[in-house]
């Protein structure tokens, strides 16, 4: 048998699974769904799941990945064969990163077009209201929208098609750490002009409360932000050397994604205090409020197409992780080539993810149509896909990879993964994450899900 394309490094390894995890997640998605939800208990709330439930499956999907070196469909197939239930469960994990992608990659886009508008001045001399209302304008253009969806796609098709080594893992190890760098400069810039005390008032105090809804939201956030829950961390780590330590390389990701998420908060938020930004479309934070910040600050013309450049690579090196996995799935499983599975998926996340580009103006009929399945909010296209996935499929997800990492796979799979190289507090490691798989983080989703269909609370 051929051996398997390893990453070339412990870094590498950890580089491109926090590229996977920092993502538009970060920057974009949790300052915004922090907004709506008032910020404080929601915060907490997110906090706990990450810990609680979100760490203790990614390192079960790593251990999976690694013991069975397949993607999600074919992990379940290899550590307990011949149970069709869980190949349904593998399934599934393709179909949500199929979905999540196809939007993702519409507002990865806009990074891109940002990109553009702060290199070429677009934003100067524009007051708060101004750059908002253009965001408006954009979003409703229906050529732009489209098109920097496509070229996104192919951005993403482009890195896949080069593989694990020299695509994903060369490019995320260099940009990764200059993102970091560029979003802590920013926060500090925000904290000494911004209105601190609000913002950490509005991030931290747990008095506004928390809806039933927020609490489901903040655990599929704490699944989304993670790359957790459909498989990523199965594919990535079925590529994962067999020496290094699971749980240490799983926490090192996790405290670097949930610091650059209230890093960006951080970043944010001071200013929209502050200038009282005006916040028509809160899907829009970033966009709004950054390119207002920029005109104030220091090197603001340079550090404003920088840092938008970056998030674009924040984004690519997501977008990769979730077509990576589909594309793991159609070679391993259907043994179509590489270059052509991967092309082919491409092509069908970027028809589905249209009618997202598209449902913000020109087809904004849509959402009379996705009203007829959703019926508690008015959400349109493109947040109903992102409704239905990380608030249904990607905790549906992770209750099913924990009960399985707990229960279903034997005792001397699990406990082998962590038994690699010397270090004796892996027993420890393992015997509290076996825990937590088994009772803790399963018991937590179970809830959660059953507060939402409303059987408890
Ligand atoms: N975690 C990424 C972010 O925060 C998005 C992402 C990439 C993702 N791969 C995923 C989300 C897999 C869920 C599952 O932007």
């Amino acid at each position: 048998m051929a051996s398997r394309e390893r990453w070339g490094s412990r870094l590498g390894f950890i580089m491109a699974a926090a590229g996977s995890a920092v993502g538009l997640g970060n920057l974009w998605k949790f300052p915004y769904i922090t907004y709506d939800n008032d910020g404080g208990a929601f915060v907490l709330v997110y906090l706990a799941c990450v810990a609680v439930v979100g760490l203790p499956i990614m390192v079960a999907e790593i251990i999976m990945g690694r013991r069975s070196e397949r993607d999600l469909v074919g992990a379940f197939q290899v550590l307990k064969p011949g149970s069709p239930l869980w190949r349904v469960v593998g399934w599934m994990g393709v179909f949500t990163g199929f979905v999540i992608l196809s939007y993702y990659s519409v507002v990865a886009g806009w990074t891109l077009e940002y990109t553009m508008r702060s290199a070429v001045g677009f934003f100067d001399g524009m007051g708060g209201e101004e750059i908002a209302s253009s965001f408006g304008a954009f979003l409703v253009d229906p050529y732009r929208q489209v098109w920097w969806h496509a070229v996104f796609m192919v951005l993403t098709l482009g890195v896949v098609i080069g593989g694990i080594h020299r695509g994903i893992e060369r490019w995320t190890k260099i940009l990764m750490p200059i993102l970091a760098g560029l979003v802590v400069l920013m926060m500090c810039y925000s904290l000494a002009v911004g209105d601190t005390a609000r913002a950490l008032t509005f991030l931290f105090s747990v008095g506004s409360g928390i809806s039933g809804h927020g609490v489901l939201e903040a655990l599929g956030h704490a699944f989304f932000t993670l790359s957790v829950g459909m498989g990523v961390m199965v594919t990535y780590g079925s590529y994962l050397a067999k020496d290094q330590d699971i749980g240490k390389v799983a926490l090192t990701v996790t405290v670097m994604d949930t610091v650059i998420a209230l890093v960006a908060c951080l970043m944010l938020y001071p200013i929209i205090f502050a200038y009282d930004v005006p916040i028509q479309e809160s899907i829009g934070i970033i966009f709004t409020t950054l390119p207002f910040v920029f005109q104030q600050m220091p090197f603001g013309s340079v550090m404003a197409p920088l840092f938008f450049l970056l998030v674009s690579f924040a984004a690519l090196s997501s977008t990769i992780s979730l077509l990576e996995v589909v594309v793991t799935y159609v070679v391993d499983e259907w043994g179509l080539e590489r270059p052509r599975g991967a092309a082919t998926a491409a092509a069908f996340i970027f028809l589905f993810g249209i009618p997202s580009a598209l449902c913000f103006g020109a087809w904004s009929w849509l959402s009379e149509v996705t009203l007829l399945w959703k019926g508690e909010q008015d959400l349109n296209w493109f947040d109903s896909f992102d409704y239905l996935a990380t608030n249904w499929l990607l905790p549906l997800g992770g209750l099913s990879i924990a009960l399985f990492a707990g229960w279903a796979m034997t005792e001397a799979d699990r406990k082998s993964e962590f038994e690699t190289g010397e270090d004796t507090r892996r027993v420890f490691d393992y015997l509290f994450w076996r825990f937590a798989i088994r009772y803790v983080s399963p018991v937590a989703v179970f809830v959660v899900l059953l507060y939402k269909i409303g059987l408890v609370g």
